[in-house]
């Protein structure tokens, strides 16, 4: 699948993001080596801090769908007009389950861009490596 189309199911995800104190809608599409692709939506809380980012939502539904080995991808949207990139703890959080993750991101799909997760996030942490 390529970029584009990653992209454009993120910004689909993105239509079902639980966002009522920010208004910030984000989505993010996860792509797995067989093609299988697993979407994910900002889910906010009264308690700001229980919050939990698209990117997230999206990785653990991938992982516990059996996918923790041969997640290849994750595209990231937002209902904002600037590129959304993944924050800090989504980044250690991607890179749990490998370092050649290509993020994918761009302030709409003609503006697409790529990195290598660490890239985004060297030196990442792992108690065992
Ligand atoms: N958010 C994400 O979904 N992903 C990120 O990487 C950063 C922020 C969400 C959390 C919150 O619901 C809203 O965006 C505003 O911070």
């Amino acid at each position: 699948m390529d970029n584009k189309t990653l992209f454009r199911r993120a910004k689909v995800a993105c239509e079902r993001a639980y966002a009522p104190y920010s208004d910030f809608h984000v989505g993010a599409a996860v792509l797995t080596a067989s093609g299988e692709v697993f979407e994910g939506a900002n889910v906010e809380n009264a308690s700001y801090g229980a919050t939990i980012c698209a990117e997230r939502v999206a990785v653990s539904k991938a992982v516990t769908e059996g996918h923790k080995d041969d997640i290849t991808a994750i595209a990231i949207a937002s209902s904002g007009t600037d590129t959304a990139f993944p924050c800090g703890i989504c980044r250690q959080f991607i890179f749990e389950f490998g370092d050649d993750i290509r993020i994918i991101v761009g302030k709409d799909e003609a503006h697409l861009e790529e990195y290598a997760i660490s890239e985004l996030l060297p030196n990442g942490f792992r108690e065992f490596s």
